[in-house]
């Protein structure tokens, strides 16, 4: 039977009290909404993003929990990065239970690759795919010292086989689906010890999806949650809607 990520989250709604989750690009969008839904569960939660501003309103908003809220403003493309945010987590958990890495960019809309300023490829996959590559090596001892540790890598539809298919938005579509590797690669060499799933949270309306999205970034999170609340056992695969799709 193919999991459902719905029902599983629906059976244990106080699954993420007390959970220890890392959200990156949490200052807006999707991430945001994952992170309201998170704290609002009673998960403790840190935030990040480069928009100091944006995350200080994002801890102020949830300061009244019922979970907690951290934030740490930070580039993830940077080098120093991965050590910035696994830095964050060892002093305020020493151990992390999941990580949402959310965080990506669509630098370009041309309808072919080639009409896509230079260097669109270059910076669309230092954000999309090595900024969480890197991300995960620097943070595995602490999820390798949480509890049923887990890896949500926000992924798209853009990048599954049938979207590479797609005109339009060439770098950001290869970028995914490189991620969708990283997921396969990363779900078989930590099998047993870390879950490593990717999440499509369909076309929403974000700075990123655009105003003619379909699609809210509340929907998104519960999507989140409900890939967030499956067994550990739950890896290697792609989930949107509550639902196992296709790579
Ligand atoms: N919206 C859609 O229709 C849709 C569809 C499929 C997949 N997705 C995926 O969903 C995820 C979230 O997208 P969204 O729609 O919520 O986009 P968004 O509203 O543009 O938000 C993107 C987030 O990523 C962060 N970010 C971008 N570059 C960063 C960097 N260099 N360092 C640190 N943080 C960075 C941004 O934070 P700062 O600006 O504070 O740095 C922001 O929090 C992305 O991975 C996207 O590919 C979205």
């Amino acid at each position: 039977m193919t999991p459902s990520a719905a029902g599983v989250g629906v059976q244990d709604p106080g699954a993420m009290s007390g959970r220890r989750v890392l959200v990156t690009g949490g200052s807006r969008g999707v991430g945001r909404a994952i992170v309201h839904r998170l704290v609002e569960a009673g998960a403790d939660v840190l935030a990040t993003g480069r928009d100091a501003p944006l995350l200080a309103e994002l801890a102020e908003e949830l300061g009244g929990g019922p979970g907690s809220i951290g934030v740490v403003a930070a580039d993830i493309t940077e080098d120093r990065a991965p050590a910035v945010l696994s830095g964050a987590v060892a002093r305020r958990w020493g151990a992390l239970d999941a990580l949402v890495s959310n965080a990506g960019v669509m630098l370009a809309r041309a309808e072919r690759f080639e009409d896509e300023p230079d260097g669109t490829l270059e910076e669309t996959v230092a954000v999309n795919l090595v900024a969480p590559h890197r991300l995960v090596v620097a943070l595995l001892p602490a999820l390798r010292a949480g509890a049923e540790p887990r890896i949500v890598h926000v992924s798209s539809g853009a990048g599954t086989r049938e979207g590479m298919a797609e005109p339009g938005i060439g770098s950001y579509r290869v970028s995914k689906y490189a991620l969708n590797g990283l997921v396969l690669m990363q779900a078989a060499q930590l099998r047993g010890e870390v879950a490593v799933n990717a999440l499509d949270p369909g076309w929403v309306r974000t700075g990123l999806g655009g105003d003619q999205a379909p699609g809210t970034v509340a929907e998104s999170a519960a999507g989140a949650m409900a890939l967030l609340g499956l067994p550990a056992t739950v890896t290697g695969r792609i989930f949107k809607d509550g639902e196992e799709i296709s790579f």
